[in-house]
């Protein structure tokens, strides 16, 4: 066995978890408006089960309406939401390879949304989780009691569901670390005051649920070991509390990190305490010190998370003892099995969370359900079936990006013949330049998964290939799929000689090379990528946009990155300004009513792309059955591309 610690049982109270691996708790917005588990929650749970995690701790459910955070949040506050978890808890004990099941309990206080609760949120004190968020309603002595025990009454209810423990959520700035802070906790009743009073509130609810379940019913509580912002709960005091908790009878601890708020660090070296969502370009492991200072303290097991998604990091934190316990999140979305192909040493095998938070995070804030870049059957689990068609057919792909490498095998896996045909010497379009900007190499990992990955079948794949209208009418397939993927846009400029112009994807493909002070059009994300690759170079950069913002409709992490990696290297942002005219290397930019020269020697388009189509209507004069996907439909995110691919291949 390649990882033979991270496979080694481990002892939590009463129960024996069968391995070093646990799946972390996971909002997906699957139940229903009212809390409830749906078919499709409880089939992306048992998918886990069935790729041999050894523990799963379901997503955090809130059991006070004032508690709830997201609209479609898992509930567990009624006899009828725990008679619907129960079938989640039968199916898993059912499967029989021995995975345990917890479930976390979660009050989301002052991030609480009364837009989803109807309810204004509630706090220790009537302070804000952070500048511009709602005022929370100061809960009473009484109301905290109230808060107490309901706290115990749901692990009450999960113990009556089936679940092998119970897990609470005391990290990431929600109701109990709110106690915690003395920037949230200002009270100066027996909860507030010093350490030992802001953690009352956890005390009271451990004994509690303690004395309810009995003394070896398994208990977690998930932390911010740091909380990563001014003012906030460092290390050594969250060690502090944590050693509390022990005292009081907890059976293990996960230590995770950040909270809302002003963030402490604004140097890249650190990109994890202020990238609260630990994006692509936070280093791998990046928490898991929290967790070995911990471990030093205490004698319950610790368990580590956050961007650890290669079993051989896994086992190296496990020997090295920096934790007991590894817990992934993102990585089992992207693929339910690692653990299996981590034990059988197919670690090629295993479909890469690329850390982009597209179909994740971003969707979460978004209160929309939660689905992935790289794993088109991510909530899709119970409807998902694939076998192999009645007939086999001669599929053609044409484009080997994303969609077409996912829809190549998707097809091939239903028992088709396919062929792959790409226009360029290498198969993987546009990821292959999405790769190359700073802190973007994560990408890499999965177009790997999907060359070797097409590499295991027998699809006929044809690189370098440019015309394929005559092959296609030779060869008669029975299907054409177009992934032909998207070019780049340009603009008419007054003035702008060709020769200084060039796109994105030109100098990133290294097509064309830019000299001198360059002025970035388009800041959207491949605006910013494209400053962020030139200024890295030391050149001078200037990124020109007309919307008020840059990297519009990015989630805040990927905002907060584009502005310390810009801030650091100087390149000047023009924001709500367009660009006129072009004069020699003078670009006249218009802001308002005002006009502004800027000298440039060369003038960068990432002004978004067009769908690369041409092929589509002469293929359909020729009588070919056609499928477009992808970019060439309109260019969209990796996020669709893939769910396309997946979509038109499995289908067939
Ligand atoms: C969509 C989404 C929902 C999350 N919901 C919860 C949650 O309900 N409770 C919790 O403790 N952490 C939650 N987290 C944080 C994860 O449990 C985990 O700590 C984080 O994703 C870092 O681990 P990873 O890098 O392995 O994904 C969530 C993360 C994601 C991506
Ligand atoms: S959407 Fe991106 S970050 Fe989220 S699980 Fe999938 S690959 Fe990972």
């Amino acid at each position: 066995m390649k990882y033979p610690n991270l496979f080694q049982p481990l002892q939590m109270g009463i129960i024996r978890l069968k391995n070093r691996l646990v799946m972390s708790p996971m909002t997906m917005n699957y139940a229903t408006e009212e809390g409830l588990a749906t078919e499709k929650l409880i089939h992306y749970y048992l998918e886990r089960a069935k790729g041999d995690v050894g523990l799963i701790i379901v997503e955090g459910t809130f059991f006070r309406t004032e508690g709830k955070g997201y609209r479609n949040q898992l509930g567990l506050s009624s006899k009828e939401h725990a008679k619907r978890l129960r079938k989640l808890t039968e199916m898993i004990h059912g499967l029989n390879n021995d995975v345990k099941i917890f479930i976390q309990i979660h009050h989301a206080g002052p991030r609480a949304n009364s837009k989803v609760t109807g309810l204004q949120p509630v706090a220790p004190s009537g302070l804000p989780a952070y500048p511009g968020a709602e005022v929370p309603l100061a809960l009473t002595e009484k109301g905290v009691k109230e808060l107490i025990e309901a706290h115990i009454e749901a692990a009450n209810r999960a113990k009556e569901a089936g679940f092998d423990g119970v897990d609470i959520h005391c990290a990431h700035g929600y109701l109990v670390p709110s106690f915690f802070s003395p920037l949230s906790n200002r009270r100066s009743d027996a909860y507030g005051g010093d350490l030992s009073g802001r953690t009352r509130f956890l005390l009271e609810m451990i004994h509690g649920i303690k004395e309810g379940l009995g003394k070896d019913f398994p208990l977690t509580i998930k932390v911010s070991g740091d909380e990563f912002i001014e003012g906030g709960l460092g290390l050594e005091e969250m060690t502090q509390i944590v050693l509390l908790a022990e005292q009081a009878g907890i059976d293990g601890v996960m230590v995770s990190a950040g909270s809302v708020g002003a963030k402490k660090v604004g140097d890249l070296s650190q990109a994890h305490k202020v990238l609260r969502t630990l994006p692509m370009m936070t280093e791998h492991g990046c928490l898991a010190p929290l967790a070995a200072h911990m471990k030093k303290a205490l004698r319950v097991p610790v368990i580590t998370v956050g961007r650890i998604s290669h079993p051989a990091l896994a086992e190296e934190i496990i020997v090295h003892k920096k934790a007991d316990l590894v817990a992934m999140g993102r990585s089992l979305l992207a693929d339910p099995y690692l653990p299996q192909k981590a034990f059988e040493g197919k670690e090629d095998e295993i479909r890469p969370c690329i850390a982009c938070n597209e179909g994740c995070y971003k969707r979460i804030f978004e209160q929309l359900d939660i689905q992935c870049s790289v794993n088109p059957m991510l909530g899709r689990e119970k409807e998902i079936l694939i076998g192999h068609a009645v007939e086999s057919k001669k599929i053609f792909v044409i484009g080997g990006g994303p969609a077409g490498l996912e829809a190549a095998y998707a097809a091939w896996e239903r028992g088709h013949k396919v062929s792959l045909i790409e226009r360029n010497k290498e198969l993987g379009g546009q990821l292959n330049l999405a790769s190359l900007p700073p802190g973007r190499k994560e990408i890499k990992r999965f177009t790997n998964f999907l060359l070797n990955r097409i590499k295991r079948t027998d699809v006929k794949v044809i690189t370098g290939r440019k015309g394929v209208m005559p092959f296609i009418k030779k060869s008669q397939p029975d299907v054409v799929i177009l992934a032909t993927g998207a070019h780049p846009r340009s603009q008419d400029i007054p003035g702008l000689q060709k020769s200084r112009a060039m796109t994105a994807w030109e100098i990133l493909a290294d097509e064309k090379k830019p000299k001198g002070a360059c002025l970035v059009l388009g800041a959207g994300l491949v605006g910013c990528e494209i400053a962020d690759s030139l200024s890295e170079k030391g050149m001078k950069v200037i990124l020109v946009e007309v919307l008020p913002e840059i990297a519009a409709g990015a989630d805040a992490d990927t905002k907060a990155y584009f502005d310390m990696r810009f801030k650091k290297k100087g390149v000047e942002i023009h924001t709500g300004t367009s660009l006129q005219r072009v004069k020699g290397e003078t670009a006249i930019l218009r802001r308002g009513d005002d006009e502004i020269s800027v000298e440039v020697r060369t003038l960068v388009f990432a002004v978004g792309a067009e769908p690369n189509d041409r092929l589509y209507n002469e293929l359909i004069s020729s009588g070919s059955s056609v499928i477009k996907i992808g970019d060439c439909v309109k260019p969209r995110t990796l996020l669709e591309a893939v769910q396309e691919g997946f979509q038109a291949g499995s289908t067939l």
